[in-house]
């Protein structure tokens, strides 16, 4: 599969964008686990205009990331032509505009899936970045506003035709949020449309190796695209690689081994912050998505969201590992509701 000239192989597994999650220690070990693709945060337009500090540094690339995109979003076209452009100098592999986001700040001002409610501007955005910039431009967004509005055949449709290389589908509407389930039916009308050339990505509650070949199988896409069900577990690319290619699940790892990357993934954040604590506030979200239904937990997870030096982390970590020396982690009752 291709995003322009970009060859990405054959059913590549994409980390999806996530806000507050994909910096860099988190994309770190998703790569080393198996993300074919990789995403930025969502960059604002508004926020690169104003050359903001915390806005550059999102869209700094590693080489470990390749390929990857910045995902930028924003309702003034001209102001994303400039976020585009931008973006480009950074040198991501591609660029993609984020019309799928339907939180209130963001979609209620017109941004992200804001865009689901004036289609044909989203359309001239997006082909106005396409002609403004010379790496390939890429689109993210879900099926429609809500229920009674769900055009996103039409919409990839005329996507494709302003130049946009790549569309990821999230199954839900606008006015879904994250409740109910994807539905990737819609997903694989898009794809199924004789008129469609470029690649179509399905996205939407993948959180096992058999729903991902499950939904790959339904809607016939040509790659996936994981958010929530990889925190806390970022091996589940590698995980559902073998099992596309082998039919068979890969045990999960102990809490040891776990315990190892969650250190792993700390001491990226150290490499990068300015100051240790600012790693540690970062980790705090995904501390206990990395031990799911351990027995007892509750006291370490307490500790783990207090600790405020590295130290003190590192001695909860190693006091873990060494409760549960020979656990394996469950991922069996893992909740994706409660992962964002
Ligand atoms: C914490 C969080 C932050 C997100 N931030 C972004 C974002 O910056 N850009 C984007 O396109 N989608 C964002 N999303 C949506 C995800 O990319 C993805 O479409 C959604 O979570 C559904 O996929 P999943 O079921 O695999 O999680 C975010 C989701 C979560 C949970």
């Amino acid at each position: 599969m291709k995003i322009g000239n970009l060859d990405v192989g054959e059913l590549p597994l994409f980390l999806a964008p996530m806000e507050d999650v994909t910096y860099k220690s988190f994309r770190y070990l998703c790569k080393k686990f198996g993300a074919d693709v990789m995403s930025t945060e969502f960059v604002s337009a508004d926020a690169i205009m104003r050359e903001m500090e915390a806005t550059k540094r999102k869209m700094t690339i590693f080489d470990f990331d390749r390929p990857i995109a910045i995902q930028i979003y924003g309702s003034n076209i001209e102001a994303m032509i400039w976020a585009a452009k931008v973006a480009e100098e950074a040198q991501p592999n591609y660029i993609d505009i984020n019309f799928g986001c339907p939180m209130k700040k963001i979609a209620g001002k017109g941004c992200g899936a804001g865009l689901l409610r004036d289609i044909p501007k989203m359309i001239k955005m997006a082909g106005e970045i396409v002609k403004a910039v010379n790496l390939p431009v890429t689109a993210k967004t879900r099926l429609g506003w809500d229920p009674s509005d769900m055009p996103i055949v039409d919409i990839a449709e005329r996507l494709q035709d302003v130049g946009i290389q790549m569309l990821t589908i999230h199954g839900r509407t606008r006015s879904q949020l994250f409740s109910g389930e994807a539905d990737w039916r819609l997903i694989g009308d898009v794809k199924a449309n004789p008129r469609m050339k470029i690649p179509i990505i399905g996205n939407g509650d993948i959180s096992s190796p058999e729903k991902a070949k499950a939904f790959s199988e339904q809607a016939g896409v040509d790659g996936l695209m994981i958010g929530r069900g990889a925190i806390g577990r970022p091996w589940i690319f590698r995980d559902i690689r073998h099992y596309m290619n082998t039919g068979e699940l890969l045990p999960p790892p102990t809490v040891p081994e776990v315990v190892e990357s969650v250190k792993e993934q700390l001491f990226q954040s150290i490499s990068y912050k300015p100051e240790p604590r600012g790693a540690i506030l970062e980790m705090r979200r995904h501390f206990a998505r990395y031990f799911p239904g351990l027995e007892n937990f509750r006291e370490f997870r307490v500790q783990l969201l207090q600790a405020i030096e590295v130290d003190q982390v590192v001695n909860i970590l190693d006091a873990i590992a060494l409760e549960y020396s020979n656990v394996q982690v469950d991922y069996t009752h893992v909740n994706l509701q409660k992962a964002g």
